[in-house]
């Protein structure tokens, strides 16, 4: 289903005029409808003309709508928990309930839609402006934000919702860059970083190279991060991305990827709970110690557990071909080996 402007039309009319009793709008993008409530979000779809209906907390739904809206439906698949979720087909989205559960799945009660990604953008920004009341910022840890996910719609809280999200062209630093968190006032350093060293390295370049060469404390640079479970790209060479992240808590999605991704744990602990993709069947628990350094293969779902706020690097390939070639088998879903044109000779 293609989701015309005459979709958003459809939701503007209907929706902001039948706002229920705790205040909040009612969203529907084809044949999912949205709602919440003082403690739940309700997710409705058809299948085998029954009505179903999914029920999550609200804190934990505007979590993880945060991070698919700031990260634009990312690599593959954001699962919010094991029923609902989005895939990225790149200009357009796939919604689905119940696709990757193996008992909806079966009895053929899931439902999933595809839509331009411009029209789930649109729909799911204003969900998210319209849940979030003052004072919750669903980027924060819990420790760091207010209560205020609960209760009747009270306010919004623009301010944490539309942070520009800090990626950078090269690197962090360089003229027209991204800028360091320099500015002690709005880049405060995080209570748990508080022994991290902040000075900058000293460059040394030879006489004419003063300008190729770049350096900058990426401890100290994450130690002024005010957002969790949020990589930033951080540096940029070709399809090479490196996005750093400071976690806390548990990641708010079931991220399962469309390619492989290596994760390097820079401090502290992170424990990841990785399942098979399409089943969620626990696969593997991979508990991660400051230096160790892990592959996340393309056939599977991983969320992780930070008991302690901690530093991780998430390194990512960016190539738009990686989706199809696993997808067709031609790439084997732990292989992330450099590929070749057919037929090219290197
Ligand atoms: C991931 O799904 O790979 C991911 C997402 C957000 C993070 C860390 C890892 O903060
Ligand atoms: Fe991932």
């Amino acid at each position: 289903m293609v989701g015309d402007l005459s979709d958003v039309r459809a939701m503007e009319q209907d929706f902001p005029s039948t706002r229920n009793e705790s205040g909040y709008q009612r969203f529907r993008l084809g044949d999912f409808v949205f709602s919440r409530d003082e403690y739940f979000v309700h997710i409705e779809w058809r299948a085998q003309g029954k009505k179903l209906s999914h029920t999550m907390s609200a804190d934990v739904f505007l979590r993880a709508l945060m991070r698919d809206v700031a990260w634009n439906f990312f690599y593959g698949w954001v699962n919010f928990d094991d029923v609902f979720g989005t895939r990225n087909r790149y200009d357009r989205v796939e919604l689905y309930a119940g696709r990757y559960h193996p008992v909806y799945k079966e009895q053929g009660l899931d439902h999933s839609a595809c839509f331009d990604s411009s029209f789930v953008m649109q729909a799911f920004r204003s969900m998210l402006d319209d849940w979030t009341n003052v004072g919750y910022d669903p980027f924060a840890a819990p420790a760091e934000t207010g209560l205020t996910w609960q209760g009747k719609k009270q306010g919004h809280n623009r301010a944490a919702l539309n942070r520009a999200r800090e990626s950078c062209r090269r690197m962090p630093g360089l003229p027209g860059d991204v800028p360091l968190r320099t500015d002690r006032n709005r880049y405060p350093i995080n209570r748990a970083f508080l022994d991290v060293p902040q000075d900058e390295p000293v460059i040394e370049a030879e006489p004419g190279f003063e300008h190729e060469v770049h350096a900058f404390n990426l401890f100290a640079y994450l130690s002024r991060s005010d957002v969790t479970w949020n990589p930033s790209v951080t540096s940029v060479c070709k399809h090479s991305l490196f996005c750093p992240t400071t976690e806390e808590y548990i990641l708010p999605v079931k991220h399962a990827n469309d390619r492989i991704e290596w994760f390097l744990q820079l401090s502290d602990q992170i424990e990841w709970r990785i399942e098979d993709r399409a089943t969620g069947r626990p696969r593997a628990s991979v508990v991660m110690r400051a230096g160790d350094v892990a592959a996340m293969p393309a056939d599977i779902r991983h969320q992780g557990f930070s008991r302690r706020r901690s530093m991780l690097l998430v390194w990512e390939n960016a190539d738009p071909r990686l989706p199809q070639l696993y997808e067709d088998g031609i790439l084997p879903p732990s292989l992330a080996g450099e590929f070749q044109e057919p037929g090219s000779v290197k």
